[in-house]
C-alpha cells in the first residue's frame, strides 16, 4: 500500500467526507447503548459535538485506570480521550494522537469545557497532531505509557506492523494494549485494498485475524486475548456487492508488554479476584473465557497468571504459585471462540 496516498485518502475521508456519525455507510460504529452502564453515565458529560463525530467500533476503555497514563491512537474528536480523562482522574493523564486537523480542531475546542465539567484545576489531556506510525515524533517516549487504547484506527494504517512496534516501544513493561478494531475472516483482495471508500469505512484495511496473531508474535507478543466481538453488517448495498464475500467483526482485544509463552502452560498456579477494582465489585473479565468472580480461586495457565501478576491488576488479585514445577500443557476447561483461539494461545 502506498503510504502517502493511504494517509491522504484516510485524512480526506475523516476531514472532509464525513461530517458526523450518521454519514458512515456500515454498522461498524458501536451504539452508545452497547456500552457498559458505568461508561454510559460518563458519556452524558462528554460534549455533544465531540460525540456527534464519533467513528469508533467499540468501547476500548479498560478498568483500573486511576492515576495512569493512557495513549489513544487515532483519537478523532476525542470521545474516548474525554471518557479516559474521567477514568484516570485528575492525577492521571491522557494523550490523544491523530493526523487529521479537522478532527483535532473539534477535540481541542472542548478541552477546557471538559476540565471544568469534571472539576479539574487544569485539563489532564493533551492532543498531538501526528502519525501513529511515528510516535517518537509525537513526543511519546520509550516505556512511558501504562495503557494504549485505540478505537477503529489500526485497520487504517498502511504500516500496521510499524504501529504495533511503536505500541510495544512506548508501553511500560507490564503495560497493556486494549483496542477495538475491525477484523476480517480472510485477507482482503488486493484489488480492493486501496479503494478510498472501503478504506475509509474501515473495511479494506481490516486485519485478518491470523495475520494479526502472526504480526504480534513477530513483535514478541505471543498471546493476545479477545475480550468481546460482534459482527459488522454492511448496510450499503453497493459496499455489500463489492466486499460482501468477507466477514467483518468488531473485536476488542488486549495484549500486554510481557514475555509470554506461545502456548498456555500449566504450573499449578491460582488467581483469586479481590473485588477491589472501582465499579467491579462482583467480577473481573480478563477476556472472553476468563471471568474471575470475587473471592473464587481459579486455576490459571502461566500466561494468564503473568498478565495478572505483572500488570496493574496485581493489586487486585491474590496470586498463588510460581513456575518452578511444570505440569504440561494447560488443560482448557472452556472452549474459547474460534476467533479468540486464532488470536492467541488458548487456555
Ligand atoms: C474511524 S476514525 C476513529 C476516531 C476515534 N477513535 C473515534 O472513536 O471516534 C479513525 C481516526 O484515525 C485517524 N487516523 C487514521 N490513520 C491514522 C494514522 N496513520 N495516524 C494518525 N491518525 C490516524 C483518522 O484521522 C481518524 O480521526
Amino acid at each position: 500500500m502506498n503510504l502517502h496516498t493511504t494517509h491522504d485518502d484516510v485524512r480526506h475521508y475523516y476531514g472532509d467526507v464525513l461530517q458526523s456519525t450518521r454519514d458512515l455507510r456500515t454498522g461498524a460504529c458501536c451504539p452508545a447503548e452497547a456500552m457498559p452502564p458505568m461508561l454510559r453515565t460518563l458519556l452524558e458529560d462528554v460534549h455533544p459535538e465531540v460525540k456527534d463525530r464519533f467513528y469508533g467500533c467499540g468501547s476500548p476503555l479498560p478498568p483500573a485506570l486511576e492515576g495512569r497514563t493512557v495513549l489513544d491512537l487515532g483519537c478523532g474528536t476525542g470521545r474516548d480521550v474525554y471518557l479516559l480523562s474521567r477514568l484516570v482522574g485528575e492525577s492521571g493523564s491522557v494523550i490523544g494522537v491523530d493526523m487529521t486537523t479537522e478532527q483535532l480542531q473539534v477535540a481541542t475546542r472542548h478541552q477546557d469545557w471538559h476540565a471544568q465539567r469534571y472539576g479539574y484545576a487544569q485539563s489532564n489531556v493533551r492532543f498531538v497532531e501526528g502519525y501513529i506510525e511515528r510516535l517518537a515524533a509525537c513526543g511519546v517516549a520509550d516505556a512511558s505509557v501504562d495503557v494504549v487504547v485505540s478505537n477503529c484506527v489500526l485497520n487504517l494504517s498502511p504500516e500496521k506492523e510499524q504501529v504495533f512496534a511503536e505500541i510495544f516501544r512506548v508501553l511500560k513493561p507490564g503495560g497493556e494494549l486494549y483496542f477495538s478494531d475491525v477484523f476480517a475472516d480472510r485477507r482482503i483482495p488486493d484489488a480492493l485494498r486501496t479503494d478510498p471508500v472501503l478504506l475509509g469505512e474501515c473495511l479494506a484495511g481490516a486485519l485478518y485475524i491470523e495475520d494479526f496473531r502472526r504480526m504480534l508474535e513477530r513483535l514478541g507478543c505471543a498471546d493476545a486475548r479477545g475480550v468481546s466481538q460482534s459482527p459488522i453488517p454492511l448496510l450499503d448495498p453497493q459496499i455489500e456487492a463489492r466486499i460482501g464475500m468477507v466477514g467483518f467483526r468488531s473485536m476488542t482485544m488486549r495484549a500486554f508488554r510481557l514475555p509470554l509463552e506461545d502456548r498456555c502452560e500449566d504450573y499449578g498456579q491460582i488467581a483469586s479476584y479481590r473485588g477491589s477494582i472501582a465499579g467491579l465489585p462482583h467480577a473481573f473479565v480478563l477476556d472472553d473465557h476468563h471471568r474471575f468472580e470475587t473471592g473464587k480461586p481459579v486455576r490459571v495457565c502461566g500466561n494468564t497468571f503473568d498478565m495478572l501478576a505483572q500488570s496493574r491488576f496485581a493489586a487486585h488479585f491474590d496470586l498463588h504459585g510460581d513456575k518452578r514445577v511444570h505440569f504440561g500443557l494447560f488443560d482448557c476447561s472452556t472452549t474459547p471462540t474460534a476467533a479468540v483461539a486464532a488470536a492467541g494461545a488458548c487456555c
